[in-house]
Order: C-alpha cells, then structure tokens, then sequence
C-alpha cells in the first residue's frame, strides 16, 4: 500500500480575532513529503499543529480561506476538500450518545459514498472484527456513557479504521488520558498498525509518546510555524524500555526538547511521561 501526502509552500492566515485587527500568520511556508509510517508531530502549544493536520486531510475550516498559501497534494493530486482516504481522530473522541458502540463503529459506512463501495455483508463483519481488535466486542451494546475514556477513544479509533483509509489522521488522541491508559492506547495503536499499515500523522505534546510510536518526528518552531527539526527513528516497535533509556532515545529526547524549549521558551506546553 502506497500513499503520499505532500504540503507544498502552505501558508496559513487567519483573520483577526477583533476587527480592524492585523491577519494572524499561523504556518509559514512548509513544505513535507510523507509517506506511509508513523508520523509524529511535535510543536509549541498554539503553533498550527491542528491547522496541518486538518489541512492534510482536506477538512478546511468554516468561512475562512485554507490555507493562504501553497498547496496539499494528495498522491500527487491537488487536494480540495475533505479526502475520502483520510480520517481524523481527535482528543475528545465524538462519539454518537445516542447510538450504541456496535452502531457507533458502523456509523461511516452510513454515509452513501462508503455503502456503495462495501456490501452490507462486508460491513457488519468489518464492524464485528474492529471490535475485537479494540477490544470492546463484549461492550458492542453498550451506550458510550457507559464507557471510560479509553473504552470511549477505542470506539473512535475503531470507527475511523472501519473504513480501512490510507490516511489516519490523529489530533493529541490519547492526550486526556491518564497514563497507564495511555500506555494502552498507544501499544493498541502500534498491534493495529501492524495489522493496517497506513500513513500516520499523529499530533502529540508528549515527546515520550513521539519517541515510542513514531517512524519519523517532526517538530514545528512557534507561531509562524516552520519545520524545525525532522528525523526518523528505525529502532522496530513494539521499542523496549532499555532502547527508551538508551543514549539514542535519550539524545533524541533532548533534541526534540531543546527545540521545543527554544521555540516556546518554556511555557509549559511540553510535557514527558515516564
Ligand atoms: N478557524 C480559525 N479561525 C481563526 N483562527 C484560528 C482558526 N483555527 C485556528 N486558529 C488560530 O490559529 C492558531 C493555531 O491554531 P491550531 O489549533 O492550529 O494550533 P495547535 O498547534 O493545534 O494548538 P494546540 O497545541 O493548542 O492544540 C491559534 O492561535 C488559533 O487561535
Ligand atoms: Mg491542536
């Protein structure tokens, strides 16, 4: 499976928050080619890491021109709107209360575009199978107020691999979570990694979780955001803990720190777990 998505001297102003006030440059000039792996994304707080994303994805803001600047190429082709190969996951999951996690987990393919493509057969074992995969097939009738947080981003990250896109889109997803839950959700993301590799691009404040998930890390500078750094990693996942203390994690730790510090100056946007 091959993808490519491509930012092409992509720029983005917004208007100002009072009127009469100046446009606000967010992202400035960015150019990336990525491929398929785990993408992380690493910037200051405020910086456009969102604004990327959801541009990569073709989801362009309500009423305002995205981006100013530059164009997103999608397998080499101008990318308009919102593609039908990209998902997005986000920090607060959107999850239907009113539907159960079984109806929560079919919900994409209710929309026309996705029922002509899979049978109805098709649909429901894929449902089924997701489940498993993420664990919840006893909890298929639950409603999502019956669910914690972990179970809740599970049913996310199961409805937006239903569809088996070519691009994952992930927006600081484990990001409410506590940590061991978190630990979860990133060894469950890594077994259905393996299970439909896909591109990646993977949003996150938490450096530790960059350096555990990530085939590639990129870190933006601050406000207007550029490429700061970008390197990859080729130690094999699932990593250890003794690669995670070993003096190439460690290195790469501080690289990635150090520009985040010199970026934001410290402002606590920045976060490492153990
Ligand atoms: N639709 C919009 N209209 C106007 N301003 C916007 C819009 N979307 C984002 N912004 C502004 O652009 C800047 C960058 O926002 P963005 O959400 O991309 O940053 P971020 O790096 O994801 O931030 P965080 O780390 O808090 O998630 C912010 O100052 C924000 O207020
Ligand atoms: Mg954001």
């Amino acid at each position: 499976m091959s993808v490519s998505v491509e930012l092409k001297g992509i720029g983005q102003s917004y208007p100002p928050p009072e009127e009469g006030g100046e446009m606000v440059e967010v992202v400035r000039d960015v150019n990336l080619t990525l491929g398929s792996g785990i993408n992380m994304l690493l910037g200051p707080s405020g910086c456009g890491k969102s604004t990327l994303l959801k541009l990569m994805g073709g989801v362009r803001p309500y009423n305002v021109a995205s981006p100013t600047a530059g164009e997103v190429l999608i397998d080499g082709e101008p990318c308009m709107g919102p593609h039908d190969d990209a998902v997005m996951v986000f920090q607060t999951y959107a999850n239907r209360p009113d539907l159960s996690v079984r109806d929560n987990v079919a919900l994409p393919f209710r929309f026309g575009l996705w029922k002509k493509r899979v049978p109805k057969a098709e649909q429901d074992q894929r449902v089924t199978e997701m489940l498993e995969s993420v664990g919840l097939a006893e909890k298929a009738e639950l409603m999502p107020a019956q669910l914690s947080g972990g179970q809740n981003q599970r049913v996310a990250l199961a409805r937006a691999l239903v569809l088996r896109p070519r691009i994952l889109l992930m927006d600081e997803p484990f990001g409410a979570l506590d940590a061991q839950t978190r630990e979860e959700m990133q060894h469950l993301l890594i077994k259905l990694y393996k299970q439909q590799p896909c591109l990646v691009v993977f949003v996150t404040h938490d450096v530790t979780e960059a350096l555990l998930l990530g085939d590639r890390v990129l870190v933006l500078s601050t406000r207007p955001a550029t490429i700061a750094d970008d390197f990859e990693i080729s130690e094999p996942r699932p990593r250890s803990q003794t690669w995670s203390r070993s003096t190439e994690a460690t290195k790469m730790e501080e690289r990635v720190l150090n520009q985040l510090h010199e970026s934001s100056s410290g402002k606590g946007s920045v976060r490492v777990s153990i």
